[in-house]
């Protein structure tokens, strides 16, 4: 009985040392310290020994018993710890690494050029004003002395929603609007940016809806001059130092006299190229002194106030500036169009 014992010590001792696993160490615990293991069954025995025996063979079983389940604890605290030590090496984070790159949106061409734009402007001393896109026909056309039948509003088609509004045509109502809020007291200096349209085929160069920005400065003693300085620190600004300007004659309902701003060509520098069409000059914006008339209409005296109007579009610039050459590569939202324009690459 005794060797049975020391036999199943020995037995226990040696499978818990080769277990690695703490199920089958469990396994272990149940079949040789359990009710039915086989220590209580060699127990079973111990009424045939002598009354000297008998707790010599006790004391024995139970120390057989305690040393399995020393080795039984010592092993679970042994894999329980190498358990933990490999959960802690795969959750490992190696805090030198460097950090991924935040994804970061960034702002549309045209929204920057616009900025820029206002930006410059601001600086000079003007502020930012808006109008609304669904515009009544008087502040579209009418205040800018373009009466109904007048033969330039067929220069610019129009989405009419009623036979009085419609969807601004141009940036140009919002000078009429500011005009008249003042009550014919100056000085007025705005810049108003926003969308605009028009009746157009969509290509190339032309989009039904597109931006202009529109500057207005009225004021007394408000000379040609005045206008044509502004405009060429504006191009200087936004183009280069070296680009030159010229304005030509030109027609608006709403200026007297008009102009269209050119500016010298940087691709060829003036020597005539494909972009500036073999002429050495781009046209830039559309400009003039804001007609009596319309300075009347807005409650100006047209004796004592003189102005100056300009309006550009920004795809322009933008195309001019970034060189693109398709006006609807602006609306497509092709991020790979998009992405050449961010500034954090
Ligand atoms: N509104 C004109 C256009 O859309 C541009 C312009 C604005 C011209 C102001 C002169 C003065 O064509």
């Amino acid at each position: 009985m005794q060797e049975r014992l020391k036999e199943l010590q020995t037995e226990a001792l040696e499978k818990i040392s080769q277990t690695s696993d703490l199920k089958e160490l469990n396994d272990i615990r149940v079949s040789y310290l359990g009710k039915k293991g086989p220590i209580t069954e060699v127990l079973k025995g111990m009424g045939k020994l002598s009354a000297e025996e008998r707790p010599k063979m006790g004391a024995l079983a139970n120390e057989v018993r305690d040393a399995i389940a020393a080795g039984i604890e010592e092993k679970q605290k042994h894999l329980e710890e190498a358990a933990v030590q490999e959960k802690l090496a795969l959750e490992k984070i190696d805090v030198t690494l460097p950090g991924r790159p935040i994804k970061t949106g960034n702002h549309h061409p045209l929204t920057r050029i616009i900025e820029e734009i206002e930006d410059l402007f601001i600086g000079m001393g003007y502020t930012v004003a808006e109008g609304p896109e669904v515009e009544k026909d008087y502040y579209n056309f009418e205040a800018l002395n373009l009466p109904k039948g007048h033969p330039a509003r067929d220069m610019q088609d129009s989405f009419y929603i009623t036979e009085e509004i419609l969807l601004r045509t141009h940036t140009s109502p919002v000078q009429a609007r500011t005009m008249e809020k003042h009550e014919g007291k100056g000085p007025v200096k705005i810049i108003c940016p926003g969308k605009v349209y028009r009746r157009d085929n969509d290509d190339a160069t032309h989009s039904h809806q597109f931006m202009q920005i529109e500057g207005l400065v009225v004021d007394e003693n408000i000379r040609m001059t005045d206008l044509k300085g502004t405009l060429e620190v504006f191009a200087k600004k936004m183009f280069g130092e070296d680009r030159e300007i010229r304005l030509r004659p030109s027609f608006f309902p709403f200026t007297e006299p008009s102009v269209e701003m050119d500016i010298s060509c940087k691709i060829c520098s003036g020597k005539g190229c494909s972009v500036c069409k073999g002429t050495g000059w781009i046209e830039i914006l559309g400009a003039g002194m804001v007609h009596p008339n319309v300075l009347e209409m807005a409650g100006f005296d047209s004796k004592k106030y003189t102005g100056f109007a300009f309006g550009m579009g920004p795809e322009r610039i933008a195309m001019l500036k970034y060189g693109v050459d398709d006006i609807r590569h602006f609306y497509t939202n092709d991020v790979r169009f998009l992405k050449q324009f961010s500034i954090h690459e």
